[in-house]
């Protein structure tokens, strides 16, 4: 028995994982937690907001999976991380802001770091078992969103509700903008960098309309290896949770004869200028990346509730970049004062937007 906490227990990927542990003999939900949503008796302990420790510390999980949306994340990443707990980890957020408090945390903990986005862990099944010196780069695929094909004029006057219509995956309302944005693979570079240790300029990102092509690993002898399947969460959920067991799952194989489609694009980075700002943050390190998650979740906010046109996005990010400050946090109290201090740049200039 592999006893489990989901975090974020409500949500899209929580409520998915819940279906996977129900169906599973060999997972047992131990502990469960939620924003704000009661959910009381879903696990024999339960948490509603707050920080997790105290649940996650009664509960003992072998694994603990964050589905938490957002910089919220954070604090059970590091705890799990410190404690040599496994962690199966959707909150991508709190990788991209606290990348290199997690690294050294899972250092120091020893446990395992299991990917659940569904590119991720494609790129962690790909490199599974092989020498890092014969890993070329890894290509993350990206559907390219409900507006694949528009040019920045296109883009003007789009309402939340035609961002929120994502063509192939069905997801809570934060990451569906962050993939009509693009600024979700922005995440995944950064998230890609700290999981698998590669410089910025060895992961690539291509569109692939029909999300079956999850990732690729490019490999110093030319070959390369790809991860397909259809856009199901269930998947990746299965594989992280019962690593490295590889689990059946109910998802019915790819059926090579119905006509798929594998089309690959380039980035418009002109019309999605997100990606390469999440680039540019992770390339300059430090507390970056942070300041970009942080202005992006204030931006997303103010695009749901009317207050920012979509192109906004981007500019809101943008001038939070140039204005942080993006030194290096040492422990979580700087992270959260950094977090701080860019929320409050982006509010300012949400303010003057
Ligand atoms: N959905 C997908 O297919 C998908 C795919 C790959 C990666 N991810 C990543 O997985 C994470 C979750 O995404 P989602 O789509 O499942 O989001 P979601 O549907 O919006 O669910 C978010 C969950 O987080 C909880 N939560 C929100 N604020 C919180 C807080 N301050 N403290 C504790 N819990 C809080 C929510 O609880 P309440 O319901 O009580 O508010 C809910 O359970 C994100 O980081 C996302 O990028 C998602």
């Amino acid at each position: 028995m592999k006893r489990v906490a989901v975090l974020g227990s409500t949500g899209s990927i929580g409520r998915q994982a819940l279906e996977v542990i129900d169906r599973h003999p060999g997972l047992e939900l131990v502990a469960a937690s939620s924003g704000s949503q009661p959910i009381d008796g879903l696990a024999p302990l339960t948490q509603v907001g707050g920080n997790p420790a105290e649940v996650l510390e009664q509960a003992e999980p072998d694994v603990v999976l964050n589905a938490i949306v957002g910089f919220a994340g954070v604090t059970a990443t590091l705890w799990t991380l410190e404690h040599g707990i496994d962690l199966a980890l959707a909150n991508k957020e709190s990788l991209v802001a606290a990348g290199d408090l997690a690294v050294t945390a899972r250092e120091r903990g020893g446990g395992r770091l299991l990917p659940v986005d569904s590119e991720h862990s494609a790129v962690f099944q790909c490199l599974e078992g092989r020498d890092p010196e014969t890993v070329h780069s890894v290509v993350l695929t990206a559907s390219g969103g409900p507006f694949r094909g528009r040019n920045r004029e296109e883009l003007q006057d789009v309402t939340p509700e035609d961002a929120l219509a994502h063509p192939t995956w069905s997801m809570g309302p934060k990451i569906t903008v962050d993939s009509a944005t693009l600024a979700n693979k922005g995440l995944e570079v950064i998230e890609a960098h700290f999981l698998f240790g590669l410089p910025y300029d060895r992961v690539e990102v291509v569109i692939q309309p029909t999300s079956v092509v999850h990732s690729l690993v490019r490999f110093r002898d030319g070959a390369a290896l790809a991860h397909l399947g259809y856009p199901d969460m269930r998947v990746p959920i299965s594989y992280a949770l019962t690593f490295p067991e590889r689990a059946a799952t109910e998802i019915e194989p790819l059926d090579l004869s119905a006509g798929l489609r594998l089309d690959f694009e380039p980035v418009d980075s002109d019309a999605f200028p997100l990606l390469g700002l999440a680039r540019r943050a992770g390339e300059d390190g430090g507390t970056y990346p942070c300041a970009f998650n942080a202005a992006n979740e204030v931006a997303v906010a103010a695009f749901l509730e009317g207050r920012l046109p979509f192109l906004g996005i981007a500019e809101l990010v943008e001038e939070t970049l140039d204005a942080a400050d993006g030194s290096p946090a040492r422990d979580l109290d700087e992270l959260i004062a950094a977090d701080d201090a860019a929320r409050r740049l982006a509010h300012r200039g949400l303010a003057v937007a």
